[in-house]
């Protein structure tokens, strides 16, 4: 039995990774467990439109770069996010509509996939899409607006600036196979396969709450997912309160499916999650693991407790 998530994942050929925030790399509690666990690293804001091109034409990837340079100096793989998404424009881009966003769009993807060419294994290229509910429609955003066909140029214009990444769409609340939000990425990504638009994945982000709760048909959503020809991962995995049992299921979930990538929870400790009220993470905040840490690492290890024996042999 391996002793951390990454080389545990790895036994299965999958990885488990985190978000990253720049502003953390400075904290040697956070830096330890992160390069000490994970094998896969997302930057939390850093790859965003507003902090990749603040103003129109003006690329900076220098929190962007401070993240990727420290996942690949430890030995991790980058997942990119985000190429297109409603949330976290900038005001330029916020701003605009019509051909001139949909050609802003399009220059984001190249320019920010240039800059990391041949470097992603995977990218989120375009990010919650759908509206929550029971209506399974879009989203409506600037980029809605400017035409329904906006996801589709999205991902034909990322295949082109990078071959080599694997272009993933990413949405919350698409666990639960009986949702209607599920069933209209479901149908948009079998249209997108039938008509040979380039998507290779679908990201599950995985935020699982009392609004939102685990159930255990997401094992076959993933299933049903994969079976339309793409990969699947679980790209921001938390769960309210941390409970073990339903972390472990979430991870058996994943190794069920042989198309599942891997698993990347978001943030290293309670106090780094976006939701820290619901301490959802695997690591209390002085840096020691939990419960639920151990009921991931014992089912990455294939059900084997990852405790030594009590007689130390
Ligand atoms: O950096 C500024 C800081 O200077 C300022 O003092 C502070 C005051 O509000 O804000 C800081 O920026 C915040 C940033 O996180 C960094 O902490 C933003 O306000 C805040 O909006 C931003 O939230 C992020 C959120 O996306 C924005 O949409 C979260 O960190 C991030 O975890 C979250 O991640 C998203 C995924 O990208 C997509 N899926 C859902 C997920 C959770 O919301």
């Amino acid at each position: 039995a391996e002793s951390t998530l990454g080389a545990a994942a790895a036994q299965s050929g999958r990885y488990f990774g985190t978000a990253i925030a720049s502003g953390r790399l400075s904290d040697s509690t956070y830096t330890s467990i992160a390069g000490r666990e994970f094998n896969m690293v997302t930057a939390e804001n850093e790859m965003k439109i507003d902090a990749t091109e603040p103003q129109r034409g003006q690329f900076n990837f220098s929190s962007a770069d401070r993240v990727y340079n420290w996942a690949v100096q430890n030995g991790k793989q980058v997942r990119g996010h985000t190429l297109a998404w409603h949330s976290q424009q900038p005001g330029w881009m916020q701003s605009l509509s019509g051909s001139a966003l949909r050609q802003a769009m399009i220059d984001h993807i190249n320019g920010v996939m240039a800059h990391y060419k041949g470097k992603i294994v995977q990218w989120d290229v375009v990010n919650e899409a759908f509206a929550d509910g029971s209506s399974g429609a879009r989203r409506d955003s600037n980029l809605q607006r400017s035409g329904n066909d906006w996801i589709e140029v999205a991902f034909r214009t990322a295949r082109a600036a990078d071959p080599s990444a694997k272009l993933c769409y990413n949405d919350y609340n698409v666990e639960n196979w009986t949702w209607a939000k599920t069933q209209a990425m479901y149908n948009m990504v079998r249209d997108f396969k039938q008509r040979g638009v380039p998507i290779d994945c679908v990201g599950f982000q995985s935020h699982f709450n009392s609004g939102s709760p685990y159930n255990s048909n997401f094992r076959t959503t993933l299933q049903n997912f994969a079976a339309l020809g793409v990969d699947v991962a679980i790209t921001e995995l938390d769960i309210q309160g941390a409970p073990a049992s339903t972390y472990a299921n979430v991870t058996n979930d994943c190794l069920a499916v042989s198309r599942c990538l891997g698993i990347t929870v978001w943030g290293v400790r309670d106090s780094d999650s976006w939701r820290s009220e619901q301490t959802p993470l695997l690591f209390n905040n002085d840096g020691s693991k939990k419960a639920a840490y151990t009921a991931v690492l014992d089912a990455l290890n294939g059900g084997a407790s990852s405790e030594p024996p009590a007689d130390g042999g």
